[in-house]
């Protein structure tokens, strides 16, 4: 009866007032009007939205926020209304929370605006990380009283990650390489060549692109130091390529294992005159072996010339490597710790001694029923005695932007992982003090070394710093003690590793 009246007031009123708007202010404890009893509340919120902005305050790395937007409902009530509360709860690597209270300038006279529709306003604030799940809640004030429900309204908001238009202004994407534009075109040219083109980045010269059906069918390593111009690749591949992807890997100072990766597909070439000679990446390659034919060497020295011709002086190096192997694989046992990203840097060196050192990979992730079946301790006990090798795989940065996926695992990083890293450390760790048992065990590494203290033991092992110390790393993997053919295997591999 009271809000009747009110609201008819209001209309006499409403003209000559001036419109409400808003005054925001962090408010992180309970607001005071939770202590005052209030016979009326004003109702919830009709609608709330978040969409992520850039702020105007540039080149901060908070340079992402909320733009949070709510509708009010347009009832009697709203003449009660003095502020607005919202609340954000984000969850990733950590949990944040923070309130911010939107105090209206003015009592509302009317329900709606007087220019016609209902009252909306919006706030900007609350950084936006990346790939991360929010809460957004928001009630008005004065809220209900203490046991009584009090009508709120609240969305999730997960922001997405570098790739996204706005989130790929983000310092730390720019740093993994998210403003780089490689407009990747990938063509078949006949059986056994894909021609890649793609514009080279100002943050880097090393790429590698893969071919990919449902596994690996080709990959080139590319450097350039023409930085941003268009460049072509041929890649030689073993498979049908035609609808295949291609994967573009940058190694950027910047973000060194951890860049965005880029995708293309291979769409069949427009026919034109002869296909380019096949050999060409093969015979570079294999330039360092010495007993080469003559006529291998004069192809060789006229392809060089030929490429230095069309790279001028030498800017754009490229070699490959040819498929098909016949050894039987190493075993190779891989530990990593939890909070290393699983996709970008497990997945990326799992494909690694996949494909270039033909090595059978065990994982933890692809046998979470054995380990369950068997306990954590057997299984790693049982992978230690059947692999070769055992690799600690360390990596100081705990990168927000994991995408991409690797054959047989799916799921989000760290994702119910359970982390065998400790127990695998403490149960390997009289191993590395044994001579006879150290030459078994391996530490790798994507950026500068950070054994944490608790890993002191591991300094003992030998230590490889990826893709510098490619070669080295692959040398080493196949000084392992084996019956089948060590030799022809270290070189082998050696071959496909010394090029990284
Ligand atoms: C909003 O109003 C409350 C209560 O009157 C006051 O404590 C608070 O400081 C105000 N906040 C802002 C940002 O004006
Ligand atoms: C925030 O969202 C509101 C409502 O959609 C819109 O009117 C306003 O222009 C947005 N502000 C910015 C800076 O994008
Ligand atoms: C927000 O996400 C949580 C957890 O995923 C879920 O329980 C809740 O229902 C979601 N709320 C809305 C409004 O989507
Ligand atoms: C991508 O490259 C193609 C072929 O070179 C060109 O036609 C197209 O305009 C480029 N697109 C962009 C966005 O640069
Ligand atoms: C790559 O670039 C070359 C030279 O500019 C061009 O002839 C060829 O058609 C391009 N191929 C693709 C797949 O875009």
């Amino acid at each position: 009866m009271s809000l009747v009246l009110l609201s008819l007031a209001v209309l006499c009123w409403g003209a000559v007032t001036p419109e409400p708007t808003i005054r925001c202010g962090s408010e992180l404890g309970p607001s005071p009007e939770w202590t005052v009893p209030h016979t009326l509340t004003p109702g919830d919120l009709r609608d709330l939205r978040v969409v992520p902005v850039m702020s105007s305050v540039a080149m901060e790395d908070n340079s992402i926020l909320m733009n949070i937007s709510w509708v009010l409902r347009a009832d009697a009530s709203i003449r009660l209304l003095t502020a607005t509360k919202i609340c954000v709860t984000g969850k990733s690597n950590f949990q944040s929370y923070s309130c911010v209270r939107c105090n209206y300038t003015e009592a509302f006279q009317t329900q709606t605006r007087p220019s016609g529709g209902k009252w909306t306003f919006s706030y900007i604030g609350f950084p936006v990380e990346l790939n991360t799940l929010y809460f957004i809640g928001a009630h008005n004030i004065p809220n209900a009283n203490m046991n009584e429900d009090s009508p709120s309204m609240s969305v999730n908001f997960t922001s997405p990650g570098c790739l996204d238009h706005v989130m790929k202004f983000k310092k730390k994407c720019i740093e993994l390489g998210s403003l780089w534009d490689p407009n990747i075109t990938a063509c078949k040219k006949n059986e056994e060549i894909v021609e890649v083109n793609f514009t080279t980045s100002t943050l880097g010269n090393r790429y590698m692109a893969f071919i990919q059906s449902n596994f690996v069918i080709g990959m080139s390593h590319v450097s350039e130091q023409n930085q941003g111009t268009r460049i072509s690749v041929l890649v030689p591949v073993t498979g049908e390529s035609e609808g295949a992807v291609v994967q573009l890997t940058p190694y950027f100072h910047t973000c060194g294992n951890d860049c965005i990766r880029r995708k293309g597909i291979v769409v069949l070439c427009p026919q034109t005159g002869a296909p380019f000679p096949l050999d060409n990446d093969r015979s570079v390659l294999s330039g360092w072996i010495p007993l080469l034919l003559p006529a291998l060497l004069v192809a060789t020295c006229v392809l060089a010339i030929g490429v230095c011709l069309k790279w001028r002086h030498e800017k754009f190096k490229k070699t490959s490597f040819p498929s098909a192997m016949l050894l039987p694989p190493i075993k190779i046992l891989v530990v990593y710790p939890s909070e290393i990203c699983f996709h970008h840097t497990v997945c990326y060196f799992t494909e690694f001694l996949q494909n270039h050192c033909r090595s059978e990979v065990i994982l933890d992730k692809w046998q979470k029923k054995k380990i369950a079946e068997m306990g954590p301790v057997q299984w790693l006990t049982t992978q230690k005695k059947a692999a070769d090798k055992v690799i600690f795989l360390l990596s100081n940065e705990v990168n927000a932007t994991c995408d991409g996926t690797c054959g047989k695992s799916e799921g989000s990083p760290r994702e119910n992982s359970q982390d065998l890293f400790p127990l695998a450390f403490n149960l390997f760790c009289s191993d590395l003090r044994s001579q006879t048992q150290l030459h078994k065990y391996m530490v790798v590494y994507f950026r500068e070394a950070d054994t944490k203290d608790d890993y002191n033991a591991l300094h003992v092992c030998p230590m490889y710093h990826l893709m510098k110390d490619a070669a080295t790393f692959c040398t080493e993997l196949f000084h392992v003690e084996q019956h089948v053919s060590v030799g022809k295997r270290f070189q082998a591999c050696h071959n496909r590793c010394s090029s990284l």
